[in-house]
């Protein structure tokens, strides 16, 4: 076995035995009575054990038991909490078998597979009157309103869905001795659901309505519901209306019965379900108020009388009645008088009028009756199925849920009874035909190995019924149909004569001794499947006939009442053709339902009725006993014992499941048969799990089925997700190949772009370039075409340079960029502006102490720069005002010459003319002249004026010689000094003495007058060290070290 197969087969293991185990889980003790399946009881054969199974259950009120698929239901006859949303959400999408039997697990199922198969179902359900059927298919109804889709819309039509079924039972049921809610008329209803599950809409069949009830009850019996609704619920106003008094006792058609009031009927309640419902499935005001119009015209006309006349013809003195249905109905009140009392009989060519007599005119009036409230209710079901139609043309899928009357035996039984149960016999027949019959048959045309499960067919007692020319239904119509004197009682000899001898009939005449003392004469008695039915012939023709005079028909197409116009169109084929009678037309609809069903698939809810008394927790053994047998349980549980809950054809199965096995997974290529053993081999199904027949795979129970569908559901999202991921990553993939398509597209395209760009761009550059060399190789010549350009950017080039390397400072002005030879002049011209503008911006930023430095420098400059040695270092030294401050001068002194404004002092040292020895002395300049002083005394004063020259030397030191005119030989003569500011205090003196071109700068030696007459020399030279001393030839020797020129 694969990998895969081990997979599934464990997982199908698991999942039966997850079944069980819920099975046994979802079980509460009381849940664990009995058995919840009879397939699972024992002695399968015995009645008593499946009666007891039945029982135990039902006093645990656990009413549902499954025999298979089908159900069984039991009439609690009281209201169990089994019906809530909680226990329809536990029921809802869960595998039938794994909680306990419920109409909801029931109507899940049913859902369930016809999603997953798209096909068509129905839900028969059937039991006799009063066993739950009317009940079953509501609860069904519900279930699918609450667990369904539901979106806005879907609401809608669940809500009109949910809201016909009161208005259809406040016009259709009505209380009879079986049941207080009993159905006077079959009712077929589809639901539409489109392919997600919504319910979409729906349609209702309805089938032959008890008319005669409206005219006539038996007793303990009543009226449809809605009458007594309308006296009872109806509001003042309405009521006043339509005429109409609030007591029933009032009305001869609710009084019959002697039973107006039921204890467990609420008519005022349900009277107001029934206004909402009706306008909810949109019903308009008019509407409403006609179709109330018309129920209470039938009441009036019930209480319409007739007295004979003279003549014995019936006349009418009961003018209210007949007031009101004139008004009610929009009828002129003589037309309708007329109509009561009197038929029109066509003589030749003319009309006549013939009157009624009493008797006549009251059976008049009932027919009229009857036909107007059957006529209203076929109007009513067009209206609501018009309400609930679906227009929308998509595909849907249906369940049918049909409820019909069922099977009913009273004291006396007449017409109705007879089709009701005609009715069951058929949907008997329908069920043997698709259960046991054909189920049997299936095994068989399949090759199964089967044993016969015999059963009764009923198809004799319906051949009995609706056998052609010989049945009871052709013998009624010939009756009806034949001319001359044809009565009820002809009718039954005919029976006797035609039918005499079969087995399942019987007339008082043909009876034995014995049963001839339980039947009266008009009686016939049918054995049915589900037990005797004793028929009073009595009234037999009429109802089939359901006569209607002609003038009660012409009088209601006068009506103003729009429904009643409806109802009796002008078009109806006259009465010269006769119509269907109505066990006929009633035989067709029967045969058309036959079809709509044969065409779906079925499903079976079997109703039983625990006692006739409609107690609670009441189990009458003989009357169950009965059901279970004519229902048909017993043979359908060893049918399904022995048989196999579920078969399909190998296409469909394979169809389904092929995915369970890699090797049918996903194309089988041989036949279904073949792929369907491979699966199953793959699955492991077990040898009594399955057989194999000639086009069909049969499995036993259907836990394997579950457990089968439960692994493909597992797979199918397994798949889905692989199928999913493919797709996916196919997607991707093609979108990656078209993005990459793409790019390789915009690619080229760019590329392209660029190397047009690229070239486009080397071109201009050839150009360029060219053009730059032509302009280099004629930038000299005069400016023509090839040069302009070249010698543009080189303009521009040498301004843009020039204009970052522009000189910070004034004293860079040498580093002047060298121009091309094009901007010689114009470099020329910029250096000038720019070193004036330089210049100029600096002498501005000048200040007056700053300015007067300079300019004192500049005079020192160009008295000694490039003359004497030293002279440089001084450059960097600040000229100070003075280099003595007054109050260092002795105070003497200044007595002495402070009148000539001293400007400038300064120490220095004074060599002796004679010995040149060295003193400390003062040097200070006046306004008039220069002084020497010695503390307080002045040792020689040199007015500027005598002042006749001043000497240096040219080399490194600080000797200044100061020459005097001499013409008075008292006077001292030249002086020789040495001041550490040598250039400092000869500018100042230069300045204040006006005295520059008087200072010389020697080389060599300097003649002085020692006194005059008397000549000195000094000699300078340079050194190693810096010496003063004197030489020996007399004069005065200065070394000075040599300086080093930076
Ligand atoms: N499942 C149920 N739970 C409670 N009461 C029920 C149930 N089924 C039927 N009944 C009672 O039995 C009565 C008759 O049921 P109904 O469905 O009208 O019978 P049928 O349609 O078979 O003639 C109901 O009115 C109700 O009182
Ligand atoms: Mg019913």
């Amino acid at each position: 076995m694969t990998h895969m197969a081990l997979e599934v087969k464990e997982s199908l293991d698991e999942r039966c035995n997850q079944i069980l185990k819920n099975m046994e889980a979802s079980l509460t003790a009381r849940d664990r009575v009995g058995i919840q399946d009879f397939v699972l009881l024992d002695p399968y054969t015995s009645e008593t054990a499946f009666l007891d199974n039945l029982r135990k259950r039902f006093h645990e009120n656990l009413i549902y038991t499954y025999i298979g698929t089908l159900l069984v239901s039991v009439n609690p006859y009281k209201e169990l909490d089994i019906y809530n949303k909680k226990q329809m959400d536990t029921y809802m999408g869960v595998n039938f078998f794994e909680l306990p039997p419920h109409i909801y697990a029931l109507a899940d199922n049913v859902f369930r597979t016809m999603q997953s198969e798209s096909n068509n179902h129905f839900i028969l359900i059937s039991g006799e009157s009063g066993a739950g059927k009317t009940e079953a298919s509501k609860k069904i109804l519900q279930f699918y309103a609450v667990s369904c889709p539901s979106t806005k819309l879907l609401n809608n039509v669940r809500d009109r869905l949910l809201l016909s079924n009161p208005v259809l039972e406040a016009f259709g049921n009505a209380k009879t001795l079986k049941n207080n809610n009993s159905s006077r008329f079959g009712k077929y209803m589809d639901i539409q659901f489109d392919h997600q599950g919504g319910a979409v809409g729906g349609h209702i069949l309805s089938y032959l309505l008890e008319k005669s009830r409206v005219v006539h009850q038996n007793h303990g019996e009543r009226n449809f519901h809605i009458f007594y609704q309308l006296v009872e619920g109806g509001e003042e106003d309405l009521l006043r209306w339509l005429g109409l008094e609030r007591n029933c006792t009032k009305y001869n058609f609710l009084v019959q019965g002697g039973c107006a009031k039921v204890s467990s009927i609420n008519d005022k309640s349900d009277w107001k379900t029934v206004r909402k419902a009706l306008s909810i499935i949109e019903f308009s005001e008019s509407e409403t108020e006609q179709l109330f119009g018309i129920i209470a015209s039938v009441l009036h006309l019930g209480n319409i009388k007739f007295e004979a006349n003279g003549q014995g013809y019936a006349t009418v003195n009961n003018n209210q009645g007949m007031h009101w249905v004139s008004k009610l109905l929009g009828i002129p009140n003589q037309v309708l008088q007329q109509g009561l009392t009197h038929r029109k009989i066509e003589a030749k060519t003319e009309e006549v009028l013939s009157p009624f007599s009493v008797d006549h005119a009251v059976y008049a009036r009932d027919a009229l009756a009857k036909a107007i409230y059957g006529r209203t209710f076929n109007w009513l079901v067009n209206k609501i199925n018009e309400s609930l139609a679906n227009k929308d043309s998509s595909r849907k899928t249906v369940i049918g849920l049909l409820d019909i009357y069922g099977f009913e035996v009273f004291n006396l039984n007449s017409f109705e009874q007879f089709c009701i149960n005609y009715c069951n016999e058929k949907l008997q027949q329908l069920f043997i035909q698709l259960t046991l019959k054909s189920e049997q048959e299936e095994y068989e045309t399949e090759g199964i190995e089967w044993e016969p499960v015999p059963y009764f067919n009923n198809k004799i007692i319906c051949e009995l019924v609706e056998e052609k020319f010989r049945g009871i239904i052709s013998l009624l119509d010939e009756e009806c149909l034949r001319p001359g004197e044809a009565t009820d009682l002809t009718f039954l000899e005919k029976m006797e004569e035609e039918i005499g001898g079969h087995p399942h009939f019987t007339t008082h005449k043909l009876a034995d001794k014995k049963t001839r003392k339980t039947l009266e004469r008009g009686d016939f008695r049918l054995l049915h499947y589900a037990g005797e039915v004793t028929y009073c012939v009595v009234g037999f023709l009429d109802k089939n006939n359901d006569l209607l005079y002609r003038s009660g028909k012409e009088v209601m197409q006068q009506s103003k009442n729009a429904i009643i116009r409806h109802c009796f169109p002008f078009t109806e084929p006259d009465s010269k053709r006769r119509p269907e009678t109505v066990v006929t037309q009633f035989k067709n609809s029967l045969a058309d339902l036959a079809e709509i069903l044969m065409a779906k698939e079925a499903w079976y809810v079997r109703c039983i009725k625990p006692n006739e008394a409609k107690q609670p927790g009441h189990f009458d053994d003989v009357l169950v006993r009965h059901q279970v047998k004519y229902l048909g349980l017993m043979e359908h549980l060893r049918v399904r014992r022995a048989g196999f809950a579920y078969r399909r054809k190998y296409e469909i199965f394979l169809q389904r499941y092929k995915a369970l096995c890699p090797e049918t997974w996903p194309n089988w290529k041989g036949t279904a048969a073949e792929g369907v053993q491979c699966l199953i081999k793959h699955l492991g199904f077990k040898p009594d799990e399955y057989k194999l027949g000639r086009t069909k795979i049969f499995i036993r129970h259907p836990r394997t089925l579950f457990a089968t569908e439960d692994a493909f559901q597992v797979c199918k999202h397994k798949l889905a997700t692989r199928i999913q991921a493919k797709y996916k990553g196919h997607r991707v993939k093609e979108g990656y190949l078209r993005q990459k398509e793409a790019a390789t597209k915009i690619e080229n395209c760019w590329r392209g772009l660029m190397a047009r760009k690229e070239r486009e761009r080397r071109a201009w550059a050839v150009k360029v370039i060219k053009k730059f060399i032509k302009g280099f190789m004629t930038r000299n010549q005069p400016a023509c075409v090839d040069n302009s350009e070249y010698l543009t950017y080189v303009r521009l080039n040498y301004l843009t340079r020039l204009k970052e390397n522009l000189p910070k400072t004034v004293l860079e002005k040498d580093s002047w960029l060298t121009p091309p030879p094009i901007m010689t002049e114009v470099s020329h011209l910029l250096k000038a502006i720019y070193i004036r503008c330089m210049v100029r911006r600096y002498i501005r930023g000048l200040s007056v102490q700053r300015k007067a430095q300079l300019l004192l420098k500049s005079l020192t400059s160009s008295m000694f720069k490039g003359k004497k040695e030293n002279y440089p270092f001084s450059v960097s030294r600040t000229f100070l005002d003075t280099r003595i401050a007054l109050e260092n001068i002795n105070t003497r002194v200044l007595q002495m010459i402070r009148h000539e404004h001293i400007k400038y002092s300064v120490p220095v040292v004074k060599y002796d003319r004679n010995g040149f020895r060295p003193r400390l002395r003062l040097l200070i300049f006046t306004q008039e002249a220069a002084y020497l002083v010695e503390e307080a005394k002045i040792k020689q004063r040199i007015d500027y004026s005598s002042l006749k020259g001043v000497s240096v030397s040219n080399l490194s030191d600080n000797f200044l010689i100061l020459h005097v005119t001499c013409d008075d030989s008292k006077q001292k003569g030249d002086l020789v000094l040495q001041c550490d500011h040598l250039f400092e205090a000869l500018t100042k003196l230069s300045v204040i003495a006006d005295k520059q071109n008087c200072i010389k700068v020697v080389q060599g030696s300097v003649r002085f007058d020692i006194q005059p007459g008397r000549e000195g020399f000094i000699d300078f030279k340079s050194g190693q060290e810096f010496m003063v001393y004197r030489a020996k030839n007399g004069h005065l020797m200065v070394e000075s070290t040599r300086t080093k020129t930076r």
